[in-house]
């Protein structure tokens, strides 16, 4: 991979992917081998929306690879608090670090940093737009699970402002992957999206009901309705409690279907789903630590010059 910042999934070509995964898959099979690879560096942490997975993964990830994390803390207790803009705040921690991680609730607020600061940077969730490192963790816990080509994937929940959807719906198109897209019509893909994905010929289809195509799935890709991000409340309750699933929804689908959230979840997937051979959801959170330790390994040697890679 040979860019300097990871800020939406439409940057990755089929072999940036299958290059992180492959890393990803070594260091799975040896972690001890990678301990002290990154020994020195410093990753810088801005969470400006609240996180428990991408947050600590990423915090483990650099120190598995023998680096250090400095975090900005709750935004509460941060500058931010006093009307520092994120310009100003980038400026600041690329000299503090070697590489940032930032999550942000403005969409485009990654991009925009980008602008201010030279450290490689990773795009964390930038509001309803994009999350381009859940994506490389979904994509190898498919790879493990389902494969990458030849399979049916349903992608089911809010789609409208579920940003771990938009970056894989656009990765997705670089594999043979049939997607299908499962919501209520007020939460089905933005325009943008649609347009991308037909843009670049994948084999699309939207739904409103699972039923509709669950007996054809290999892979079940739940999400939760993306509450803080509704204008109106109402309009959230209106569809909250829909699209859920539990072991009795699933009856009609296949034995070898692989089930997937990017979590939290609040009630789309019932607690009888975790006992089950479907459930993939929690392996899918712990691969977020060899996934971000082969992205972060990668995007420090690329910022490296070229005699010490
Ligand atoms: C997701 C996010 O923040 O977009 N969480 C995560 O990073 N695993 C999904 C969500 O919040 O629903």
């Amino acid at each position: 991979m040979r860019q300097d910042h990871l800020i939406s999934a439409t940057q990755l070509s089929r072999a940036d992917i299958e290059a992180v995964l492959d890393r990803a898959a070594e260091i799975d099979a040896d972690p001890a081998a990678w301990q002290g690879r990154r020994a020195g560096t410093v990753l810088g942490l801005c969470f400006f929306e609240p996180s428990t997975r991408t947050r600590m993964s990423f915090d483990a990830a650099m120190k598995r690879l023998g680096g250090q994390t400095i975090d900005m803390g709750p935004v509460e207790s941060s500058s931010v608090k006093k009307g520092e803009t994120l310009a100003d705040t980038m400026r600041v921690v690329e000299g503090y670090a070697d590489a940032i991680v930032l999550r942000h609730p403005s969409e485009g607020a990654a991009k925009m940093a980008t602008d201010f600061v030279d450290v490689p940077l990773v795009n964390a969730g930038d509001g309803a737009g994009q999350h381009p490192t859940q994506t490389l963790l979904d994509l190898y816990t498919m790879r493990e699970n389902a494969g990458l080509d030849g399979i049916t994937v349903g992608i089911m929940g809010d789609l409208k402002y579920g940003r771990t959807v938009h970056s894989l719906a656009s990765a997705l198109t670089n594999f043979d992957v049939r997607q299908h897209f499962i919501s209520p019509e007020s939460l089905s893909l933005p325009r943008s999206v649609r347009y991308d994905l037909h843009a670049s010929g994948a084999q699309v289809r939207e739904h409103t009901a699972l039923d509709d195509v669950l007996t054809d799935l290999d892979v079940l890709y739940v999400t939760r309705i993306q509450r803080e991000r509704f204008p109106d409340e109402n309009e959230y309750l209106k569809v909250a409690g829909e699209y859920q699933i539990d072991v009795a929804a699933l009856e009609a689908a296949k034995d070898s279907l692989t089930v997937m959230h990017p979590l939290p979840r609040v009630d789309e997937i019932a607690p009888d789903v975790d006992g089950t051979d479907y459930a993939t959801y929690f392996e899918q959170a712990h691969n977020g630590v060899p996934v971000r330790m082969a992205l972060l390994d990668m995007l420090l040697a690329n910022a490296e010059p070229e005699g010490d890679r």
